[in-house]
Order: structure tokens, then C-alpha cells, then sequence
């Protein structure tokens, strides 16, 4: 039988009825104290219909910060928000995970009570940090320590206890896009000289640690992993893609993971070199495709089998019953880049669901 976008699949205990994914998306709405809010459970109800639902990028500290308004999980009233936020997933019908997110040099320090973000190395990346002030220029980061590499570790460790106290069916770790996992992984950022950089053991070991920490809180069925070994996004390349990621998927592949999240090629561009079959063959396990797929080119992955479920992002901005107009073929609402980032519930929980199209038409 050929698998489609409404072919149920299982993770780990977790049954989803369809491989429609909603991706991870920054919205920049959550309220005082980084708090998850009513409207932004509002928003992630309305999309319950999604095979599974992957939270926004959510900062395991403080320190993690990047972002305005960006939630966290390590504050009381944050696990609370988003208790709210899952019970009202659940009560949809829906599944959820919690994106683990530490920013690392792509903060800026009137973000950090004016500490200095924090890296591999300091390197400073090109372009802007999105500041309460508005866009800022990137600083040069501080190196980090072993020990405050311990430290953020941890972080990570009580992030993903209390994601569960959340109510959260999983988490995914946040490894690409630039952020500190990432900055760790690719050479462009890590030029380290410890056992935390250069050979390709030695830059993946953050990641793998993380991977451990995250694990004693979570079964590794539980626990998806996301890349993106071409995004240029937030200043970032590595000299040799293929070899780093063929080495990280060989070594996520023997985890029992959830499941392999790719951001296949560059997330603007979306230009792509890489052979992310051979990717997805190494890895070995539930593989993921994100980037601009659409209905045809999501079907054709599965088809193919380059892809057991694909995350789509901009089409749930303005889609919140898109597993619906995929099965039916009903034209999409177009998603309007001015209200992506930050605001209220306009451009957020205002996209026509079907139903509120043919009344009246
Ligand atoms: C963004 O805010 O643009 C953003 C955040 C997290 C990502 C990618 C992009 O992984």
C-alpha cells in the first residue's frame, strides 16, 4: 500500500492519524514573563487537527533568550500557560511536543540584562539581533566555559522535566537554524580546540549530551531531533555539510528517536544540495521533511519514501484546518507575512477554517 499524508503512523506509543506536522513557528506572542497565554492557546487548539504539533521555539532559561516575546519553559507560571495550552490540544483531539530552543549568539545583550550572549567561540555572526528597541547589530559572543557548558546543559535537563509537567507529549531538540546546538555542530561557529570542537565526536557532543539529559525525563521515543545542514540562515555554514550530518544522523540513528526533523536545503533560498535520501537512509528512523513543501511535493516524498511525515510551516500560519483542505482540495488561505511576528489575535487566530468560507457563500 502507498503511504499518503492521511496513512496513520505510529510514534513510539503515540498514535497519529495523519503526517500532516505543524512546524515549529516563532510567532512572537507570548505574554508578560515569556508566559504562554489564552490567545496563544487559542491558536494552537485551532490547528489540533495536525498529525502532530510542534511547539514554537521555546528558551530552556533565561539565558536562552533571543527574541521578544518568545516563550520559555523554566518559570512556574510558563509550565501553568502552557498546562492550559496542552489540556486545550488534548481536548481537540490533538498531540503536541515542546521545542527546546537556547539562541547562543544570535541574542544580544539588551536581551540578557546586558550580559553578552553566549557560543562556541566568538565569532560574531553578520546581520541583526530582533531586539524590545528594534533590530540591533550581532555582538561578538562570549566562549563559553566547560562549566557553563555543564551548566546550560542542565538547563536543558529541568526544561524538558517541566515540559512534561506541562503536559506536553514530547519535546523536540532544537539543533538547527543557527542556534547553539547548531553553532556547535557546524565549524563555521565552532572553532574550538577542547572536547568541544573540531573533530566531528567532539562538535556533536553538546547535542549528545543534551540528547541524555533530555532522556531522563523522556523516553527516547518521545524525543525528535531537528537539523538543517545547509540553512545559511543566522550566519551560518560549515566546510563539509554532508560529512557533518551523515556523522550526527549515524549517531542519532542509534537512539530510538521519535523521530528526524530536516529543514532540507536553505530555509530562504531553499536552494538544495545535499542527498537528504542518503541522509534519511543513514539516520534509519522516522525521518521528517520540512521547506516548503506543499500538498504535491509532500505526497510525492511519501510516496517515494524520502519522507514518513512533513512539517509544514507557513501553510499552517494561515491554515489551521490544513489536514482538511489537503483531503478535501480546497484552496488554501494565503498567510500574510506583516502579522507573522508579534501582535494580537489578527494574522494569528482570524484564518478562515472552511466551514466560515461556505457559510454565506
Ligand atoms: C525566527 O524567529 O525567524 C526563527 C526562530 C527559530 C527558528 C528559525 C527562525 O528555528
Amino acid at each position: 500500500m502507498s503511504v499518503d499524508l492521511f496513512t496513520p503512523i505510529t510514534l513510539g506509543k503515540l498514535e497519529l492519524p495523519n503526517r500532516v506536522v505543524m512546524a515549529p513557528l516563532t510567532r512572537n506572542r507570548a505574554g508578560e514573563g515569556n508566559v504562554p497565554t489564552d490567545l496563544n492557546a487559542e491558536y494552537y487548539r485551532q490547528r489540533a487537527s495536525a498529525g502532530l504539533i510542534i511547539s514554537e521555539a521555546t528558551q530552556v532559561s533565561p539565558g536562552g533568550v533571543g527574541y521578544p516575546a518568545t516563550p520559555g519553559i523554566h518559570s512556574p507560571e510558563q509550565v501553568a500557560g502552557w498546562r492550559k495550552l496542552t489540556d486545550a490540544v488534548h481536548g481537540a483531539g490533538g498531540r503536541m511536543f515542546c521545542q527546546l530552543w537556547y539562541c547562543g549568539r544570535i541574542s544580544h545583550p539588551s536581551m540578557l540584562n546586558g550580559k553578552l550572549p553566549v557560543a562556541p567561540s566568538a565569532i560574531r555572526p553578520e546581520g541583526e539581533a530582533m531586539t524590545w528597541e528594534g533590530p540591533q547589530p550581532f555582538v561578538t559572543p562570549k566562549a563559553l566555559t566547560e562549566k557553563e557548558i555543564e551548566h546550560i546543559i542542565g538547563e536543558y535537563g529541568r526544561a524538558a522535566r517541566l515540559a512534561r509537567e506541562a503536559g506536553f507529549d514530547g519535546v523536540e531538540v532544537h539543533a538547527a537554524n543557527g542556534y547553539l546546538i547548531d553553532q556547535f555542530l557546524r565549524d563555521g561557529s565552532n572553532r574550538r580546540e577542547d572536547r568541544w570542537g573540531g573533530a566531528l565526536e567532539n562538535r556533536s557532543r553538546f547535542l549528545m549530551r543534551v540528547l541524555d539529559t533530555v532522556f531522563e525525563a523522556w523516553r527516547p521515543e518521545e524525543v525528535g531531533v531537528r537539523i538543517s545542514p545547509e540553512n545559511r540562515f543566522n550566519s551560518m555554514d560549515d566546510s563539509d555539510p554532508a560529512t557533518t550530518f551523515d556523522y550526527v544522523a549515524h549517531q542519532l540513528g542509534g537512539l530510538g528517536l521519535a523521530y528526524l526533523h530536516v529543514l532540507e536545503g536553505d530555509m530562504l533560498s531553499g536552494e538544495r544540495a545535499l542527498d537528504y535520501r542518503h541522509l534519511r537512509d543513514t539516520f534509519g528512523g522516522t525521518y521528517m521533511a520540512n521547506n516548503g513543501y506543499d500538498l504535491e511535493r509532500a505526497r510525492a516524498a511519501l510516496a517515494n519514501g524520502d519522507a514518513d511525515l512533513v512539517a509544514f510551516g507557513r501553510l499552517y500560519i494561515a491554515n489551521p484546518d490544513l489536514v482538511a483542505r489537503f483531503r478535501e482540495g480546497t484552496p488554501l488561505n494565503e498567510p500574510d507575512p506583516e502579522t507573522f511576528y508579534g501582535g494580537d489575535a489578527h494574522g494569528y487566530t482570524d484564518y478562515p477554517f472552511i466551514e466560515e468560507e461556505t457559510v454565506g457563500a
